[in-house]
């Protein structure tokens, strides 16, 4: 069982991931933080124990991050996530109470509490992860690796070559990727293709249970905002759950170790992955940087996993 620990943003597709991490009997969800990006950090904090509640998982201890970026203010995904950050669903009220320590300081305990180093998975902007690694670098070897949603190789959703997450915090990004923990990145790339298809949203419907119920209508809401302007899917594409499908089933996905800085200053370009695939510089490959993923059986893993649910 891999264990670890989720920093995420919920968000639709941080939800989805959340819930695939409690129900996979491969994975061991040890706690769950929360950032500032898709909504306001008390939003995003608010709708993890949302789902967490339906889940009933009451144990699972969750402590909300920082209040904003390092040095940006804070950009949010409401057009994509709606007013709540997970509009479209109806959840129940979270019924168990939030940590009292911050999001840094529960990433501390667990991992010293752990024998062995353990996953964190990163969905949203590196805001907490940025800070935990400042405040605590004598625990960064206790960190086995990073798996981190966010990023493109010249591919952008929020700026023609920026991708949300990066650009929400891309000082904190950077120092994230510089850190020499071992990071494993899921960019748009990858994301893109992880769509759920009609067929695909049929069946997770069909399970009527309260979770694929609740599923079904975030991907319904989630799935409108894709489709106008320039954009066309066939699915909904959903993202961050690619970084829990890839500790369950990492042989449906291909990547390659390359050299990933982020850039910081640009105009244009704050916040840019600049994935060095062909190796033109020489720079340290510094990620595993996946770019391709088998979509049915992703598809497939996404919905066998919904359906444990109704079996617990
Ligand atoms: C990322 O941005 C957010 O809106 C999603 O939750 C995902 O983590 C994709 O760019
Ligand atoms: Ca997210």
């Amino acid at each position: 069982m891999e264990k670890i620990i989720l920093d995420c943003d919920p968000g639709h597709d941080d939800a989805i991931a959340l819930v695939t991490a409690v129900l996979s009997p491969k994975i061991d969800l040890k706690a769950v933080t929360t950032s500032a990006g898709n909504q306001l950090p008390s939003r995003t904090l608010n709708n993890a124990m949302r789902i967490l509640t339906l889940l009933g998982q009451k144990k699972i201890p969750v402590a909300s991050g920082n209040r904003k970026p390092l040095m940006r203010e804070l950009k949010t995904g409401v057009t994509m996530h709606g007013i709540s950050g997970l509009d479209g669903a109806d959840l129940p009220q979270p019924d168990f109470p939030i940590q009292t320590v911050p999001a840094i300081e529960l990433i501390a305990n667990v991992l010293r509490q752990e024998s062995e180093p353990i996953t964190i998975v990163v969905t949203g902007p590196c805001t907490n992860i940025a800070l935990f690694l400042s405040i605590h670098p004598e625990l960064k070897r206790s960190i086995k690796r990073l798996v981190v949603l966010g990023g493109g190789m010249g591919v952008g959703n929020w700026q023609p070559t920026t991708e949300f997450n990066m650009l929400v915090d891309p000082e904190a990004a950077k120092i994230v990727f510089d850190a020499g923990i071992p990071l494993v990145l899921l960019p748009l790339n990858v994301a893109y293709k992880a769509e759920l298809r009609e067929q695909d949203l049929k069946r997770i419907k069909a399970l009527r249970t309260s979770i694929s119920d609740a599923v079904s209508s975030l991907l319904n809401f989630y799935g409108l905002q894709f489709n106008h302007g320039n954009r066309h899917f066939d699915g909904v594409p959903i993202y961050d759950p690619c970084t829990i499908a890839w500790l369950i089933a990492p042989e449906i996905f291909s990547g390659k170790e390359c050299n990933v800085e982020v850039e910081t200053k640009g105009e244009l370009t704050a916040g840019e992955t600049i994935i060095d695939y062909y190796e033109l510089t020489k720079r340290k490959k510094n990620a595993y940087v996946l770019f391709d993923i088998d979509r049915e059986k992703f598809a497939e893993l996404v919905f066998s996993t919904l359906k444990l649910f109704s079996q617990k």
